[in-house]
């Protein structure tokens, strides 16, 4: 639509700003209320988002996408939850140095630290129940390779209020976890992103891959790369600067 606009206006400073106009119009009307468009109704109807059945291939792509871990290695997961992502890095690299699991759920923390001792029984585990972004103190500089597995996303959405207020959260939560990495450590973030007709919403909600990307680089991370996307499930690798 928008080459057929350049084409019947030519050239010129005003026609080009017209132009721009119109681009940014049809891309705005597209990422704003993508479902208005039948063509894209017609695709995406019950299709878009990756759902479960997708879970097991995100979950063994965070992992394949890790460095070799091993005895000089802690592995610090967060929202670690009953250890489904902890338990497939330490099935992956049985001999890895030490291992921390935090969640605010004690009970999930329970199930998770038995099912790593089980897998990894001359490892020492720690368990920490704290809710991360809620500006109590953790330990600082301790993980070689960090994980977060379906935490955040979910936790914004959940939130009641504004996108500002999950934001001011989701930021506390990123320097909490800046913290607990050692200098040059990855974190590796495996999240569920907003569908597209969430986007521009300013109510609590997931975030978008550029607006995810800006959070990581604003905590201080660096090297942020995506080494995982299908349709809203991605995998994000960021690095503390050495
Ligand atoms: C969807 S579960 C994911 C659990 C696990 N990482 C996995 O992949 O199976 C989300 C987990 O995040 C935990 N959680 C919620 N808020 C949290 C917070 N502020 N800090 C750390 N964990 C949190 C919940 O208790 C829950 O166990």
């Amino acid at each position: 639509m928008a080459e057929r606009r350049r084409g019947a206006r030519g050239q010129g400073p005003t026609r080009r700003r017209a132009q721009d106009r119109d681009i940014l119009r049809d891309v705005t009307t597209c990422a704003d209320a993508p479902w208005d468009h039948p063509d894209w109704y017609d695709l995406h109807d019950t299709t878009w988002t990756a759902g479960p059945e997708r879970e097991p291939e995100h979950y063994r792509e965070a992992v394949l996408a890790l460095p070799p871990l091993d005895r000089d290695d802690h592995l610090v997961d967060i929202g670690a939850g009953t250890g489904k992502l902890a338990a497939l890095v330490a099935r992956a690299y049985p001999r890895l140095g030490r291992v921390t699991l935090i969640d605010p759920n004690r009970d999930k923390l329970d199930r998770a630290r038995a099912r790593i001792s089980e897998l990894l029984p001359g490892t020492t585990i720690e368990a920490i129940v704290v809710e991360v972004g809620g500006g109590k103190a953790l330990p600082t500089g301790i993980a070689t390779i960090a994980t977060i597995g379906s935490v955040f996303m979910p936790v914004m959405e959940f939130r009641v209020g504004t996108l500002a207020d999950a934001l001011a959260w989701l930021r506390a939560a990123h320097v909490e976890v800046l913290t607990l990495l050692r200098p040059g450590a990855r974190l590796y973030d495996v999240e569920t992103l907003a569908a597209p007709w969430a986007h521009g919403s300013t109510s609590a909600r997931r975030l978008a891959m550029p607006e995810l990307v800006a959070e990581l680089l604003r905590a201080g991370l660096t090297d942020v790369e995506c080494v995982y996307r299908f349709r809203d499930r991605v995998v994000l690798r960021a690095r503390r600067r050495c």
